[in-house]
């Protein structure tokens, strides 16, 4: 069951200063709904169990709408006690965020909810400067650093920098002890190693910090720890989502839009070893790239498609839509970087979907091209994907862009997603290199039938918990499980009492 729900949710109670309001069918109010959302924020839902057989056809029209929620509403708020962060903290966690724009935001999730295991005071998280957009924006530069703190003040503490010590009048530096956490490091080992180290120097720092901290554990509060941070916390600045709310504007003004993230650059057709389709020359470009940049390891090249590991070429790209019936007339937006190959490879795809748009192309001005580079220009593309009403991604590796997309639009209501299935498909598209064209779209509707659509559905491993956070970041209003039951309306306020009531202390111990 499909809905066209998410446009015309009512949004109310929890405190959240949205009671009663309904947010209407307008790109504003969903830009706007998305930014602010409330973390606490309870809707109804519609009363059906969660899908699990797979539809038997597939209707354009109900792709252009969201999913089925199945009942499920998005909630990370916490559902049995939650303390406020403790008054003395262990000591402080400075980390390094390395990576592009979405490795960085899973990072900054895990140091929020390392911060809370170890019950450190966080740093403001540091992001690396972007090696091949050359970008040293940071988080000020990306992330509004004052709703960050101010959203995440139930559960850690969190400071722009280590202040200084006054000890006996002398002014002293608390020098941070690097640390190298192993990678997807057990809760055990920050409870353990890092917390001995914090508390010997005062402070430690994190370096690499990106997948350094499990993510399956075994705990749905810390979970949606995670959510809160990566869903509420992570705002981007107003002048990004300005920004981009402009360009979704100017997209909707001619109707719906569908977004794919062509993953077709340099980088990751060296990194998965897709080398067959390209001449030589570009070939020795890649291998090049290959060698200076990745772990050396044995690929098979001309199996790397047939196991499902090359991105989707463009021309598969606008195959697999066409089977799916989407017709010329359908907008397209592409968050891409340089294509690889030129255009020889966007051609094909060119003919199929001429109405193709990116960011110049939509909004094309000083601004943009000021506001684009870097880091924010991943957010803009980000933020337009986010509130596309298709989304499509062309490759999901670990923490990329793409993964970290299918999660959000999950979150915001079951936002419509086309996860083609790489590996079922290539025998397919082979088959049809060689000659073999009857019965192609059929037997790409057929793999695409057996995909998911953007419902809610189970984790299953290798698939991240940044991807896909259901059960534990979404609740039902009357579940059969307990631990899937949406918490009180005036969680809000608990929160806050318990809060003030250990300022209270605080003052009270100091004065
Ligand atoms: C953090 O504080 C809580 C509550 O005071 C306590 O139960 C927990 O053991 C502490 N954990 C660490 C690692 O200090
Ligand atoms: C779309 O396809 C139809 C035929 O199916 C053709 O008449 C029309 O010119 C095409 N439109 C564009 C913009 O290519
Ligand atoms: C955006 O689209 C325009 C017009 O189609 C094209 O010239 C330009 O290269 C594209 N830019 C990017 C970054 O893909
Ligand atoms: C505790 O003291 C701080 C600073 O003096 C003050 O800002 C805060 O309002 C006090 N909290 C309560 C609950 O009295």
């Amino acid at each position: 069951m499909r809905r066209t729900g998410f446009h015309r949710r009512q949004s109310g109670g929890g405190g959240s200063g949205f009671k009663g309001m309904i947010v209407k069918l307008s790109v504003a109010a969903v830009v706007l709904l998305i930014c602010t959302l409330s973390l606490f924020f309870s809707s109804t839902g519609t009363s059906s169990n969660l899908q699990s057989n797979y539809r038997s056809e597939i209707r354009l029209e109900e792709l252009w709408s969201n999913a089925g929620s199945g009942s499920w509403r998005p909630s990370s708020a916490p559902r049995t006690h939650w303390a406020p962060p403790p008054t003395e903290s262990n000591g402080y966690l400075r980390v390094r965020c390395n990576g592009g724009l979405n490795q960085q935001r899973s990072a900054i999730s895990n140091a929020v909810l390392a911060a809370r295991i170890m019950n450190a005071t966080l740093v403001l998280p540091e992001l690396d400067a972007n090696s091949f957009w050359h970008d040293d924006s940071g988080f000020h530069g990306i992330y509004d650093v004052e709703h960050f703190i101010k959203t995440l003040r139930y559960d850690v503490k969190i400071v722009e920098s280590i202040p200084e010590n006054q000890k006996n009048g002398k002014k002293k530096k608390i020098k941070p002890f690097q640390l190298r956490p192993p990678r997807d490091a057990p809760v055990s080992w920050y409870t353990t190693d890092a917390l001995k180290k914090m508390k010997e120097h005062g402070a430690i720092y994190l370096t690499p910090f990106s997948h350094r901290l499990a993510e399956e554990i075994d705990n749905p509060e810390y979970q949606r720890l995670r959510c809160r941070v990566n869903y509420h916390a992570l705002r981007f600045k107003p002048h990004i989502v300005k920004l981009s709310q402009s360009i979704v504007e100017k997209l909707r003004e001619q109707g719906p839009f569908m977004s794919i993230h062509l993953r077709f650059e340099m980088d990751m057709l060296s990194f998965a070893g897709c080398f067959d389709i390209f001449t030589p020359e570009e070939q020795k470009i890649l291998k090049k790239y290959r060698k200076e940049n990745f772990a050396p390891k044995r690929l098979v090249y001309n199996e790397r498609r047939a196991i499902g590991k090359c991105p989707l070429t463009p021309q598969e790209v606008g195959l697999i839509l066409r089977a799916l019936g989407f017709d010329n007339s359908t907008r397209i937006y592409l968050a891409a970087g340089e294509l690889f190959g030129g255009d020889r490879f966007m051609k094909p795809f060119r003919s199929l979907f001429p109405r193709l748009e990116n960011h110049s192309s939509v909004e094309n001005s000083e601004e943009l091209a000021e506001n684009t580079r870097g880091l924010a220009g991943s957010a803009v593309d980000y933020m337009v994907c986010l509130l596309s009403d298709i989304f499509m991604p062309t490759y999901d590796g670990p923490s990329n862009f793409a993964n970290n997309l299918l999660g959000h639009r999950l979150y915001y209501g079951f936002r419509t997603t086309i996860r083609p299935d790489r590996k079922s498909l290539a025998p397919i598209f082979i088959d049809r290199e060689n000659g073999q064209t009857a019965g192609f779209e059929e037997a790409v509707r057929k793999v695409m039938l057996k995909t998911n659509f953007g419902e809610p559905h189970k984790r299953v491993s290798p698939e991240s918990f940044y991807t896909n956070s259901w059960p534990e970041c979404f609740c039902q209003i009357s579940a059969q499980n307990p631990a899937d039951k949406c918490p009180p309306n005036d969680i809000l306020n608990i929160m806050n009492d318990e809060l003030q009531k250990t300022e209270t202390d605080t003052n009270s111990t100091i004065s």
